[in-house]
This record gives C-alpha cells, sequence and structure tokens, in this order.
C-alpha cells in the first residue's frame, strides 16, 4: 500500500493548490452587467450637484468595508434642487470584501459612464449603484429592467414537464421568505430543489431593504410575470429591476459556486413566445 502515499499526497497538494487559486480568483470575479444614465436630466460641470455627487460615491467605497446596504443623501451648498439621494446594495450571498470591491468597481465605472446625468444605475451581478436627484426610498421601481439568460453546452432540462411548475414554486418560496424577512437590512433569499436525478435548479431573490415587506412581494411578484417570456426554457435566467431582482439557473451561481456562468443580456424590445411545454402552467404562474 506504500505506493500509494506519494500519490495520496499529490491529490492533497493538487486540491489544496485548486482550492487557493479559486480563493484568490474569488475577490476578482466581479461580472458586470449593465448600467443605465439619464440622457434627460444632466446637470453642468463644476455645479453644487457634481460634487455631492463625488462626495456620494467617495463614501461608498468606505462605508461598503462594514456594510452591503447603504442609503444616504447629500444637499451640501445652499442652492436648492441640487440634493442627491444614493443607494448601493449587495448580493446577500457574498462576502464583505468582494462586496466592497465591487462597489468599488460600480462606483468608479457609473462616474465614467454616466459623467453628467443626474440619475444613473449601475448592476454587477455581485452589487448595485443607484442615485438621483428624487429621493426614490421605500419606492418601488421597476425600471430599467434588463433581463439575461444562461446557456451551458452540458447541461439539459431532462424533466421538462414539471420544471416550470417546480421552479415557480420554487421561486415563490424564495419571495415568500425574502419579503417577510427579519433582518432590517436584507430581503434576500435562495432555494434548490431538485429536478430529479442529479439535476438541481437553484433560484436567488432580493429586494432593496428599504422595501416593505408588501412592496418587496409585490416587486418580485412583477418579475416573475417577466420570466415566462424571457427566460423559461433556458439553463439560467435573471431580470433586474431597480428595487429587486431575481435569478434562477440549473448550475449553482451563489455563494461558493466555482462554475462560471455566462450571462447574455436580452436585446431590449425583446418579444419571448412562451415555449409550448410551458402554457399549462403560465396561467397558475401568472396568478
Ligand atoms: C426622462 O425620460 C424618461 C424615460 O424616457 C421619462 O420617464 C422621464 O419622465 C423623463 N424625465 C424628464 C424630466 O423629462
Ligand atoms: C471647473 O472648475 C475648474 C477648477 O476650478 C476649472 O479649471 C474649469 O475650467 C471649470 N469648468 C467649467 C466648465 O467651468
Ligand atoms: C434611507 O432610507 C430610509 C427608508 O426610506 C429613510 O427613512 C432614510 O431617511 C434614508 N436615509 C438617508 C440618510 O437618506
Ligand atoms: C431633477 O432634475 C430634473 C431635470 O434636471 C428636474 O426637472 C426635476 O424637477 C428634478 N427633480 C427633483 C425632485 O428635484
Amino acid at each position: 500500500m506504500s505506493f500509494l502515499k506519494p500519490i495520496l499526497l499529490q491529490i492533497c497538494l493538487f486540491l489544496f493548490f485548486k482550492f487557493s487559486i479559486d480563493e484568490a480568483n474569488d475577490n476578482n470575479q466581479l461580472e458586470y452587467l449593465s448600467h443605465s444614465c439619464s440622457t434627460n436630466k444632466t446637470f453642468p460641470p463644476n455645479t453644487t450637484y457634481e460634487s455631492n455627487l463625488h462626495t456620494l460615491l467617495t463614501s461608498f467605497s468606505s462605508v461598503a468595508a462594514t456594510a452591503e446596504f447603504y442609503n444616504t443623501t447629500f444637499s451640501g451648498g445652499d442652492a436648492t434642487g441640487e440634493t442627491i439621494y444614493g443607494m448601493f446594495m449587495c448580493r446577500g450571498d457574498i462576502k464583505s470584501q468582494k462586496c466592497q470591491n465591487c462597489i468599488e468597481m460600480a462606483t468608479q465605472k457609473i462616474a465614467l459612464s454616466c459623467p453628467n446625468s443626474k440619475e444613473a444605475i449601475i448592476w454587477y451581478h455581485e452589487c448595485m449603484v443607484r442615485y438621483s436627484n428624487r429621493s426614490f426610498f421605500s419606492t418601488v421601481d421597476e425600471w430599467p429592467r434588463p433581463k439575461y439568460i444562461s446557456h451551458h453546452e452540458t447541461s439539459s432540462i431532462t424533466t421538462e414537464g414539471s420544471y416550470g411548475w417546480l421552479l415557480a414554486t420554487t421561486l415563490n418560496d424564495a419571495i415568500a421568505e425574502a419579503a417577510k424577512s427579519a433582518n432590517a437590512n436584507k430581503k434576500f433569499a435562495t432555494k434548490h430543489v431538485s429536478l430529479g436525478g442529479f439535476q438541481n435548479v437553484y433560484t436567488l431573490v432580493q429586494c432593496t431593504p428599504d422595501l416593505s415587506s408588501q412592496d418587496c412581494s409585490k416587486c418580485l411578484n412583477d418579475v416573475m410575470k417577466d420570466i415566462p417570456i424571457c427566460c423559461l426554457g433556458t439553463d439560467g435566467g435573471m431580470v433586474l429591476y431597480p428595487s429587486c431582482n431575481l435569478m434562477f439557473g440549473l448550475h449553482r451561481f451563489y455563494s461558493d459556486a466555482n462554475l462560471p456562468i455566462n450571462w447574455y443580456q436580452l436585446p431590449k424590445p425583446f418579444v419571448g413566445k412562451p415555449l409550448s411545454e410551458y402554457d399549462s402552467i403560465l396561467a397558475s404562474w401568472l396568478q
């Protein structure tokens, strides 16, 4: 048996080495998704609004060291109408260091991408940053709403008959849990369910925690109505609203997931065609 020892050692070293690489990569794997800038609401350079925006974005990077959600208001200067409202939120499952990295990247990218917009939003897969000259706290905002699907060559849905139904009930459970969360700083839930065999479907939902339970539930139920026309029949789907978001996939994409997922954004005026095999579940889904 002694000849096994070097092999076992090698396996251990390999596992350790691979583990360290994954850990090291972890913080770098921030996935930019989408942004939107107001083009009809802009501010001129060298205004109080511009310096308030700068103060806001700078504060985000440092606050993100200890918070996964933050909303604030800056009204420095004496001019009226220069007040800026801002918010950031990290995905509920990511670690503090990664949250901070994400907010740092997102604030830099949005400052470059939307140089004179009064209102803007940016999504990474791991976090979101938004600001406006109107107060949007405790308000359900549902536009813009980018949508994504994912595809893996290797996966196939083997239980098509019950897939839509299982996905819908799992998402509904997750929505109920996120909405009634007692944590004032987090309205978030993940759920997974077996589709039979070795195939699981994973779901994740989140609201900005400034929403009431009722508003969180409304927002996510509105997202649910988008799923049949965008993302059913794919390996994964993701719909992002400013106030809430929903993701699902046949591959685990949250927490300690180690398989990279490629998300493809759907073209803007996308009108999906419901797949006939899902027709029967659409009625109950849309209730
Ligand atoms: C700016 O455009 C958006 C979207 O087209 C519209 O909803 C909004 O009312 C406009 N705002 C102003 C101040 O014109
Ligand atoms: C803005 O302020 C800077 C520094 O005070 C100045 O150099 C620049 O010319 C100003 N830009 C405009 C458009 O007023
Ligand atoms: C953050 O949002 C809450 C909920 O709407 C609001 O009551 C609070 O004033 C906001 N905080 C700041 C600093 O604007
Ligand atoms: C935000 O800015 C737009 C255009 O610059 C202006 O029409 C609107 O009244 C402002 N909103 C608030 C709440 O001040």
